[in-house]
């Protein structure tokens, strides 16, 4: 098939056709077990079938809207929100992606503190553009060491305007989770100094670490939380989610931003749904619960290969396997891919975020499999 895609990022040759629930199939009809929630974005499953019929209701009755108009959806969205956060007369905004959302809380940020510079934890994502993105030599980003107590002495915190929390980075440290003394210390410089607290919870938040969101494994309070990605399920929507304080701030310092799916009743009526099957679905406990075995398993698999298996990283259903430095598992990320399995591979370690309704059938098979790559390969180096 010619090719009509940008190459932005590497792919595989494989078309996809259709993907339900824990499972996606290709144009071969070859199955695959989806241990990544296609970009940690469907926490639920694939084409979950009550976002489905939400999706056909909403969109009979309204997906967009201009200006002019509040819609019930995005009111009734915020209070959801807020309920979970643990907020009380706050507000929110919605956008489209996680990237946006980010940067939007770090503009409110720099215009409620007057002060330009962010602070993150050094293996932090936060967006693929604008203020959050990860360049080197971006001025206004100012990296905290990951775990590295005494360099948070070196950190001028007056300068900062917030910092973004992330309990567990993903793809730039590949599933590394800050210490609860570490965040402790983080937070009370950041009060200290007069600096926001923003949570983001791109990834991390929607049940990913067990709870509802990160910073709540933390008993951090945050002045503002973000989120994307599960809360729309794969559709995609993002918010801006403040606390009453920040809000009777802002409203001394309103600025005007508009985006054309700002709002839109479309990703509110699906996000409103996606919490609702969370809560009736008790989908944290099958989170907490499989997290806990997926863990055990990963823990079996470097008890009984200890020269190949570094080490298990895990906080509910973000997981990650590593390899010891002088094992290469490059055949391993091949052959688990052709067995039918989809995950994350860098930095010599296997990554794992499957959605939150996984059970220990999909999980003993992905099991199963490694543990047949990694006997089959009895050789090191
Ligand atoms: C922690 C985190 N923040 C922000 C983003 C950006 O979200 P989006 O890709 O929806 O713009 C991502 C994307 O992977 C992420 O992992």
């Amino acid at each position: 098939m010619k090719k009509n895609i940008i190459p932005l990022y590497p792919s595989s040759e494989k078309i996809l056709e259709e993907s339900q629930g824990c499972y996606q199939y290709d144009t071969d009809g070859k199955k695959y077990i989806d241990f990544e929630s296609g970009v940690w974005c469907v926490n639920l499953g694939h084409s979950r079938p009550r976002i489905v019929d939400v999706i056909q209701q909403q969109s009979r009755r309204s997906i967009h809207q201009g200006y002019r108009f509040r819609n019930a959806e995005a009111e009734q969205l915020s209070t959801e929100l807020q309920r979970i956060i643990g907020f009380d007369g706050g507000a929110s905004v919605f956008l489209s992606s996680g990237s946006e959302a980010v940067n939007l809380s770090i503009t409110m940020a720099q215009k409620l503190t007057g002060r330009k510079k962010i602070l993150k934890i050094s293996n932090s994502y936060l967006s693929a553009y604008g203020f959050g993105q990860i360049t080197p030599d971006n001025e206004y980003v100012v990296c905290a060491d990951y775990n590295n107590m005494d360099a948070l002495d070196d950190i001028d915190f007056s300068e900062i305007s917030a910092l973004l929390l992330e309990t567990g980075g993903a793809s730039v440290g590949i599933v590394r989770f800050p210490s609860n003394e570490y965040v402790r210390k983080l937070i009370a410089l950041c009060e200290t100094n007069g600096c926001l607290v923003i949570a983001e919870e791109v990834t991390t938040g929607m049940g990913r670490q067990g709870k509802w969101f990160g910073f709540q494994n933390y008993e951090a309070r945050p002045d503002m939380v973000v989120t994307g990605k599960g809360l729309g399920n794969g559709y995609p929507i993002s918010a801006v989610t403040i606390n009453s304080d920040t809000l009777d701030r802002l409203n001394d310092n309103l600025f005007v931003y508009a985006q054309s799916h700002q709002n839109d009743p479309l990703g509110c009526a699906i996000a409103l749904e996606v919490i609702k099957v969370m809560e009736e679905e008790k989908v944290l406990v099958n989170c907490l619960k499989m997290g806990t075995y997926f863990e055990e398993q990963l823990q079996g698999l470097k008890s009984a290969f200890p020269v190949k298996i570094k080490e298990v990283r895990a906080m509910g259903l973000m997981l990650a396997l590593e390899f010891q430095d002088s094992f290469d598992s490059t055949f391993i990320n091949e052959g688990l891919f052709e067995s039918g399995f989809v995950f994350g591979y860098k930095l010599n370690t296997l990554r794992f975020l499957p959605p939150l309704v996984i059970t220990e059938k999909e999980i003993d098979e992905l099991i199963g499999q490694l543990n047949e790559l990694l006997e089959r390969e009895g050789s090191l180096p």
